[in-house]
């Protein structure tokens, strides 16, 4: 296939709202009739190459192409690849291309992904750049808010935590702005704030924003609560992420001010910012939305395979 031809997933814009609904019909379907897509993906290939870690990205698309027949290949460390030796993305991506179908990458320097994009005739899809974007997780973000919820419009997102290096919240904004009635209360220190980028693009799109930094006052108002974790790996200092990694601790006294219907999501991993007594909680999803994150990418990788189950 052309280059030009191929559907690439970079960004979560790269998909249109009518793509989005799509996705999630499919996976709703994937739910109800798994056995439907048990062979769609006969004798195709996923390689997933994560030069970061990762326990949910890299294990839910395996698990996906596998649910669809498939098979899987690819390293979970830069130091399992020719990365270790110098190698390029770009002459990467240029040979697994050659092994694959499908490509998901995960990468620490932003816009990795889009680069190896412009080196390979197969598609790419963002399993997480740096600190930029996570458009699967915003995927199985918002397919677990629909089923949640029954809508994603119309709601109060609570995104607390570490805004500044937070990928998923960066991409779940792009997605959510999209949508009518959404209403942000970004919770965070000062030193984590959104980037400056992002509360451009907020107030371009004329979003009902404000930032805060106390949790509990915001509790009340919040539809979704999206915590996230303080991002060690990406702090310049080891003293400034000491000094931070504590200072939102999600607790059952903490979610007493709370809405009875309030959804609490959080990418994971987490470390200490949501207590295990929350998880019984149920309002709490994040164990739910792994759930989310294989069903969504099965829909995904059809997508942009350009397969459709024979019924
Ligand atoms: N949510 C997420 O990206 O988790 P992993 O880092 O485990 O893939």
């Amino acid at each position: 296939m052309q280059r030009d031809q191929i559907r690439n997933l970079i960004s979560i814009l790269d998909l249109s709202v009518d793509e989005i609904d799509s996705l999630i019909r499919v996976a709703n379907d994937i739910d109800q009739n798994p056995e439907k897509y048990a062979e769609c993906c006969r004798h195709k290939q996923l390689a997933t190459l994560f030069f970061e870690p990762s326990t949910r990205t890299r294990l839910s698309f395996e698990s996906a192409m596998l649910s669809l027949g498939g098979s899987v290949l690819g390293f979970s460390s830069a130091n399992s690849s020719s990365a270790a030796k110098g190698e390029s993305v770009s002459d990467t991506v240029r040979t697994v291309g050659n092994y694959a179908d499908i490509i998901a990458m995960r990468h620490p320097k932003e816009g990795a992904p889009m680069i190896a994009s412009r080196h390979t005739t197969v598609p790419i899809i963002n399993a997480g750049d740096g600190g930029h974007y996570h458009p699967t997780q915003t995927l199985t973000d918002l397919l677990t808010i629909s089923r949640k919820k029954g809508r994603l419009s119309n709601m109060t997102i609570g995104l607390c935590g570490d805004l500044k290096f937070g990928r998923t919240v960066h991409s779940l904004i792009e997605a959510t702005l999209r949508y009518e009635g959404i209403r942000y209360i970004l919770i965070s220190p000062e030193e984590l704030r959104l980037p400056e980028y992002m509360i451009e693009e907020l107030t371009k799109a004329g979003a009902e924003f404000q930032e805060v930094t106390d949790l509990e006052a915001a509790m009340p108002e919040l539809d979704i609560l999206y915590m996230t974790r303080i991002q060690k790996e990406r702090f310049f200092n080891e003293e400034d992420y000491l000094r931070l990694k504590d200072i939102y601790i999600l607790t059952p006294d903490k979610l007493a001010n709370a809405k009875a219907d309030l959804s609490i999501l959080h990418p994971l991993p987490r470390v200490n910012e949501i207590s295990v007594k929350v998880d019984e909680d149920p309002r709490a999803c994040y164990f739910y939305q792994t759930l989310c994150g294989k069903q969504i990418r099965m829909a995904l990788i059809l997508f942009l395979l350009g397969l459709t189950p024979k019924d």
